[in-house]
């Protein structure tokens, strides 16, 4: 069994983007991302730092938007449209969840397609649909990225997907599926859930729930993707497969923390170097 390291392969993402964005630079065109955060959540808190912390390594202009819990949709709205229409900023990033009473689909509706490095406006997710896209969600792509590391091949093979979420299992199937592996998604209505899991050559595990995959779940000799982000009994932060159980199964497995995590904020900067090059129309 391998250590797919996701910190590793993260760094090696953002060098390449570092290095693209001084080539950039010396053509005049420095990529900008705005983050907008609202309300405290602290894990938000802790994601948009890391978000800031990105861009700068990578030689990014950056804006933070740190607003109050009692921000109205309209307050949003103008400043989607403030930065939508600032030639400095590329990439639009509105963390989720948002308080309550805010609409998460009024805001992803209202960035620019041009401008989402998230990838979750419709027009995005429909590119990614027929394979034509500027942008991929990070998570995914990320994932993408970390099974490329192993060298497996992911043509032909059977890779399972469990949860079926916009930001990932749907987005993480049809990536899976453009490189030519037999897709199958699971959900929380699956019936022998097992079965089909344990006949994965790749297995993403984003449901979030602790330690849910079992040795029992996994073929022997399977590629272990974990994008869960979830506590353990004792607090302590753990994915969605069981580490310790699964581990002598699989062939390579990546660990949290240090998996798929540091790859979704890389993601974020190839997304928004390839923002600023469309929006000055130099080629990708
Ligand atoms: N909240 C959790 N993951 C994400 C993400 O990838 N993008 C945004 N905008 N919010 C999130």
């Amino acid at each position: 069994m391998q250590i797919i390291d996701g910190k590793a392969v993260s760094k090696a993402v953002k060098e390449r983007v570092k290095a693209e964005c001084e080539e950039l630079k010396a053509k005049g065109v420095t990529p900008g991302l705005a983050v907008i955060l609202v309300g405290d959540d602290s894990a938000s808190q802790v994601y948009v730092r890391n978000k800031e912390r990105a861009c700068e390594e990578c030689g990014f202009y950056s804006e933070k938007y740190a607003l109050p819990a009692s921000t109205t949709q309209k307050e949003l709205n103008d400043l989607v449209d403030k930065l939508n229409s600032d030639s400095r900023i590329n990439g639009i990033l509105c963390q989720l969840p948002l308080p309550s009473h805010l609409d998460d689909k009024e805001v992803i509706n209202r960035i620019d397609p041009i401008k989402d490095v998230d990838a979750f406006h419709p027009v995005n997710v429909g590119a990614i649909m027929i394979g034509d896209y500027n942008f991929l969600p990070c998570t995914p792509a990320g994932v993408m990225e970390l099974i490329h590391s192993t060298g497996v091949d992911v043509s032909g093979k059977k890779a399972v997907v469990m949860g079926r979420s916009n930001i990932v299992g749907k987005p993480m199937a049809m990536l899976l599926l453009h490189e030519n592996a037999t897709v199958e998604i699971t959900h929380s209505r699956t019936q022998n859930l097992a079965e089909i899991t344990s006949g994965a050559d790749i297995l993403i595990a984003a449901i979030g729930k602790a330690k849910f995959v079992k040795a029992d779940m996994v073929k022997d000799g399977a590629v272990v993707i974990d994008v869960g982000m979830d506590r353990d009994e004792n607090g302590k932060l753990c994915g969605d497969v069981d580490f310790e159980d699964v581990k002598d199964k699989c062939s390579y497995i990546t660990p949290v923390p240090g998996g798929v995590g540091p790859m979704t904020i890389a993601m974020l900067m190839q997304n928004t170097l390839t923002a600023a090059k469309l929006q000055n129309g130099i080629d990708k």
